[in-house]
């Protein structure tokens, strides 16, 4: 079943959400920023508008000596027009403290002792400004440059409801704004970040494609550097893929045909001998060996296969031991001696160094075995195979050396394949089932190791091994 995808965690959600905060917060800011700068530009402007208005004012009280006699009707009229002007509040205190003129009528006769008045009796300022939540106050000296002398102070409370409303009415319409643009920056960026995600959803829908089964062969969208790199990555798996398919194929059609020979002799051998009567008790004992020879021979390719894919699949343990590698190659070379002797090849170990490593005996003894084996079974009568060994603070190194007749240069690359015999009908009368070195190169690999070889037709072979000392696993 296919998976659903994850919207949330998606790339192109992460793009609209960067495109949408990209689109949305900085109008946001914006408006922010107009509301407060208009705000403190218009109190600024009141309290410029009311400076103006107060000096006119106390001008003209000091002009009529209002201050003493606050009877004049005309001063008194110009007092509530400007309070009224500015739905404000305007106080006048004499010298003694006294609230003689209150545009409310509310407090005239009483003393005012506040802290903002004394102080501009002390003349510590000339002018104070104070705010409290909507309210502004001012207190001015009432005086003239003419007569130093002060005659008394007026208090101007105003509240600025006016330009808070305006700020407030334009915050709402910068709201509604800012609500369009949110809905366009989402339509934008959900358009965007789908348009941007696409090539991506067309990687996925070729290799789904596939996958189905719909096309054959390589993938490709270009649109964007990342997707060429994906899709070319992509298409190496897949070749390395196909080339693992066939050489699986190719393994199951030779582990058949390998398996049904020696089979297939057998019964030929047993059927000639059903098939006649009165046949002589030699024939009998001939066939029957030969039948033999055919049994161990199935047995030996079961055995050799059993062990490579019980290396396959890394079951096979490794029991490391720290050993002595000349010796291991002398105990080699006993157990192979007669072998060679039957063909009168020599034998020669040459070892540069005494060398002790983590191996595991017995998968090692089978690798080199494999190696000198052939050594003497691709040789000449009368030649020779010669091994050696030597080390470095890291590696051994073993060599098998023969004088046999050599690997062709194109059949170079193969010997390492399962059942890849060079000529099959001589290698077949020599005995062999194409899988020893696999199992040498699997071994030397579960090691750490490499293999490698080298061969001239009609001269000889060298494969050189190279183990390191120590196994890390
Ligand atoms: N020293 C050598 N000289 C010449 N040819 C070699 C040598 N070693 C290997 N070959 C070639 O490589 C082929 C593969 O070798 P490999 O050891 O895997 O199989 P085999 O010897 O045929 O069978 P097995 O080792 O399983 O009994 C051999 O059949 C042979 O043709
Ligand atoms: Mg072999």
């Amino acid at each position: 079943m296919k998976k659903k995808p994850n919207f949330w965690k998606s790339l192109r959600f992460r793009i609209m959400m960067i495109l949408i905060f990209l689109g949305i917060v900085p109008s946001v800011i914006a408006a922010r920023m107009v509301v407060t700068s208009y705000q403190t530009q218009a109190m600024e402007n009141q309290i410029a508008n009311l400076r103006t208005q107060c000096d006119i004012l106390c001008n003209l009280l000091i002009k009529e000596n209002y201050m003493n006699d606050s009877s004049s009707p005309a001063i008194n009229g110009k007092l509530e027009l400007l309070s009224n002007i500015y739905s404000g509040r305007i106080l006048l205190v004499d010298r003694d403290f006294k609230i003689i003129k209150d545009t409310f009528r509310i407090d005239e006769g009483r003393t005012l002792l506040s802290s903002d008045v004394l102080k501009c009796f002390k003349g510590e300022s000339e002018a104070i400004y104070t705010r409290k939540n909507n309210i502004l106050e001012l207190v001015i000296p009432v005086s003239s440059p003419e007569v130093k002398q002060l005659q008394g102070v007026m208090l101007f409370t105003v509240n600025s409801n006016e330009i808070i409303r305006t700020a407030q009415q334009m915050e709402q319409r910068a709201l509604v704004i800012i609500g369009f643009i949110a809905i366009l920056t989402i339509i934008v960026a959900y358009l965007t970040a789908a348009g941007l995600m696409k090539p991506f959803a067309r990687v996925t829908k070729s290799i789904e494609d596939l996958t189905d089964g719909y096309h054959e062969g390589e993938i490709s969208v270009s649109d964007y550097t990342e997707t060429e790199l994906i899709t070319d990555a992509f298409n190496k798996l897949l070749s390395r893929m196909k080339v693992l398919d066939e050489s699986r194929q190719e393994f199951v059609s030779n582990v058949s045909h390998e398996l049904k020979t020696p089979m297939t002799s057998m019964k030929v051998l047993a059927d000639s001998l059903v098939g006649q009567s009165g046949v002589p008790e030699e024939l009998y004992q001939e066939f029957l060996q030969d039948i033999t020879a055919e049994i161990d021979r199935e047995n030996k390719i079961i055995t050799d296969l059993l062990s490579l894919v019980k290396m396959d699949k890394k079951v096979a343990g490794m029991h490391i031991v720290h050993q002595n590698i000349n010796e291991l190659l002398e105990e080699i070379l006993k157990r192979l001696k007669p072998i060679a002797n039957q063909r009168m090849i020599k034998l020669y170990l040459e070892s540069f160094r005494t060398v002790e490593a983590d191996i595991d005996e017995v998968k090692l003894t089978l690798a080199i075995s494999n190696l000198v084996e052939n050594g003497i079974k691709y040789n000449v009568d009368e030649g020779w195979v010669r091994v050696t060994l030597d080390a470095d603070h890291q590696y051994f190194y073993v060599t098998v050396a023969d004088s046999g007749m050599g690997i062709p240069e194109d059949s170079l690359e193969r010997i390492f394949e399962r059942f890849y015999r060079v000529d099959k009908s001589h290698s077949r009368e020599i005995g062999g089932t194409g899988l020893g070195l696999s199992i040498t190169r699997s071994t030397i690999a579960m090691h750490h190791g490499t293999v490698s070889v080298i061969s001239k037709e009609g001269e000889g072979t060298t494969f050189s091994v190279r183990i390191p000392l120590s196994y890390i696993p």
